[in-house]
């Protein structure tokens, strides 16, 4: 079975000896049909060409005379009760999408040194794609150690170079091991030239690994492929991407939320099967015929997946296009597909260098990757790979090209982490005057009215009039605003999803700072995204804070379109525009929601200020204006 099979991608650069090493292990285990090797070696003897075990592999004739292999092959290999598929990649230079499709299904991955090259920029390159493609178990095998003279200080320090940067990229490799792939030395058998080496032969560290990281106590994901009736019933026909299958199992359908519980697993030849676990694919049938379709993931009870149309990812492109906001791609996930954008990108890192780009350019190109936010047609269900691998890893299919693939952050509520800052010590100073004090002179307490909302949702005309309101009533009161802030203290900052919050946090500590000052501050900022708000409140303090949710349909707001900006975005002149190409979420517990298409301004605010009288914000200076009574 597919499931109990342990995918091993080799990595290697395309002289490394990828297909001796495979070649090699089936040879020596006798594997190999020996038609084909007698068939080979005449045909070495007669070009005059020494021998290699990489020929016995090559599926295609013209491979054996440029004398590298040119396309991905999978080949199946026993061992020690254990069935392997070995997935060998090529090495160029410049990864095809083969290498990212054949290694985003693998569990392992062997990457092939070179003892007399040491670690090379190709080395690297692998191992972030790899390491991004969430495969954990890695093997370095320093290859060509006869050549190397079997030295062993010479594989101590490949050892601690390979090994150091594998784990700074948080794939700390599970064994290191000199090999000599030519002459078998430490495949199978271990060698006599390395006594130095005490560890296990590659194979023998093939078998120690675990096909998966399962423990059991992963959230169950089954990926339903297909659903199809035998004999009356009803089948759902899938993967089990993560956790246990239990017959008798409590399940719930993401995204459609429809529950029941697993009657039985089926699977071919073997009846009355009661558990199936992570990489079966097996059939089930439900208590409650449920109306599923493919693409839709059984999820744990109580163990939800993230069900949503905005993707946060680290995502490594190499089509010949690049990634851009203007595109349209497929985004393919499990067994799911659903149309994708880019909406914008944090940072960029250049695989050749590994130094962070300028991602003003908002597009990736070939064989670069980067920290996006991608807005899909329709939402998907997935899980932030650090928690569950195999559903939070994709590709993405240009036209019909695989050009992309990645591993997935989060959702946008979790936020794109900030820059560090190393060398600082830093401490806090007291005022000597107290809120109480403060209270007592302006009337009132400080606090911050937040005004969260689409682009012309109303929430500066909404600020405008609050704030004249509150100071014709004695309160202390400033207003802040978007576009204003924009030309001054955050006229560094655009409107990537990265670059948002950075407004939002820094206009924060401003309100923050008003706050504490005793006035009454007013913000007008979309603020997208509900981990900004949060922080806001946070920063700000929750006693203090008053988000209010300015509530206007999209329609609405871009048949005002007061600037002409819904326009502009809709022409292509803007990008990341919110509501257009960029998200907005909704606030998920709003103080005060504000329908701007259903009242106007001037019932806006009085509802405000019914509320801050109702706190006790206005104080002793709240004096009611008739022009407001009387709406
Ligand atoms: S926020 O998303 O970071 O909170 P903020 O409220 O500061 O945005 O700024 C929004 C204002 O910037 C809008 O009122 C609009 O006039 C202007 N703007 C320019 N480009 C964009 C864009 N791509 N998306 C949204 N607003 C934009």
């Amino acid at each position: 079975m597919a499931g109990n099979e342990i995918k091993i991608v080799i990595a290697g650069h395309v002289d490394h000896g990828k297909s001796t090493l495979v070649g090699r292990f089936l040879c020596d285990t006798g594997q190999m049909p020996a038609d084909r090797k007698e068939k080979i070696e005449k045909r070495c003897k007669k070009d005059g060409k020494r021998f290699e075990f990489a020929f016995l592999l090559d599926a295609f004739e013209e491979e054996q005379d440029q004398g590298i292999t040119i396309d991905a092959t999978e080949i199946r290999w026993s061992f020690g009760g254990k069935r392997f598929l070995l997935i060998d990649t090529p090495g160029h230079r410049e990864f095809s999408k083969n290498m990212v499709t054949g290694a985003s299904k693998a569990d392992a991955a062997i990457i092939l040194l070179d003892a007399g090259e040491g670690i090379r920029e190709q080395f690297r390159r692998h191992s972030h794609i790899l390491a991004m493609l969430g495969i954990e178990n890695i093997i370095v095998a320093v290859n060509k150690m006869d050549l190397a003279a079997y030295n062993a200080r010479r594989f101590a320090a490949i050892k601690k170079e390979a090994g150091g940067f594998l784990a700074r990229i948080g794939i700390p490799p599970a064994a290191v091991i000199p090999i000599c792939a030519l002459h078998g030395e430490n495949l199978v058998q271990k060698s006599p030239r390395m006594p130095w080496y005490a560890g296990k032969p590659l194979a023998g560290a093939l078998l120690d690994l675990k096909a998966t990281r399962n423990t059991g106590l992963e959230p169950f994901r089954f990926s339903i492929q297909d659903v199809y009736k035998s004999g009356g019933k009803r089948i759902y026909a899938g993967r089990v991407e993560s956790g246990i299958l239990r017959k008798g199992r409590e399940v719930e359908f993401l995204p459609s939320g429809k529950g029941t519980c697993v009657k039985t697993i089926e699977k071919w030849r073997e009846p009355g099967i009661k558990t199936a676990k992570h990489g079966d694919c097996v059939g089930i049938t439900l208590a409650e015929p449920l109306p599923v379709e493919r693409g839709e993931v059984a999820v744990g009870r109580k163990q939800r997946a993230i069900v949503s149309d905005l993707v946060r990812a680290n995502i490594f492109w190499m089509g010949d296009q690049p990634l851009t906001a203007g595109r349209g791609y497929k985004f393919r996930l499990a067994a799911q597909e659903a149309g994708c954008r880019l909406v914008s990108v944090e940072n960029v890192i250049d695989a050749d260098t590994f130094e962070k780009m300028d991602a003003s350019e908002d597009a990736i190109a070939r064989n670069n990757m980067g920290d996006v936010t991608l807005q899909l047609d329709r939402p998907l269900v997935y899980d932030e790979f650090s928690k569950v691998a195999a559903m939070g890893r994709f590709v993405l299919v240009d036209g019909e090209r695989v050009s992309g693939g990645g591993i997935i952050l989060g959702d946008t509520r979790a936020g794109f982490p900030g820059r560090e800052i190393k060398d600082r010590k830093v401490f806090t100073e007291k005022s000597g005057i107290t809120k109480e004090a403060r209270k007592k002179r302006n009337g009132h307490p400080g606090f911050a009215i937040w005004l969260t909302g689409l682009p012309g949702s109303g929430k500066s005309t909404i600020a405008r009039e609050l704030e004249k309101r509150l100071f014709e009533t004695g309160v202390q009161v400033y207003a802040l605003d978007g576009d204003n802030i924009r030309h001054g203290i955050n006229r560094d900052l655009g409107f990537s999803s990265a670059d948002r919050a950075e407004n939002i946090r820094r206009l924060s500590e401003i309100a923050g700072l008003f706050s504490d000052a005793g006035l009454a501050v007013i913000t007008a900022f979309i603020s997208p995204f509900e981990s900004d708000r949060k922080k806001a409140r946070e920063t700000i303090g929750a006693a203090n804070f008053i988000e209010v949710f300015v509530d206007c349909p999209l329609e609405v707001c871009e048949k005002r379109d007061p600037k002409g900006l819904y326009k502009k975005a809709r022409r292509g002149e803007i990008l990341n525009f919110t509501g257009v190409h960029a998200p907005y979420e909704k606030p998920v517990r709003p103080d005060i929601t504000l329908r701007t298409d259903k009242i106007d301004a001037i019932a806006a605010v009085k509802k405000i200020i019914d509320f801050l009288e109702r706190k006790g914000k206005t104080g002793t200076s709240g004096r009611r204006d008739p022009a407001y009574e009387k709406k």
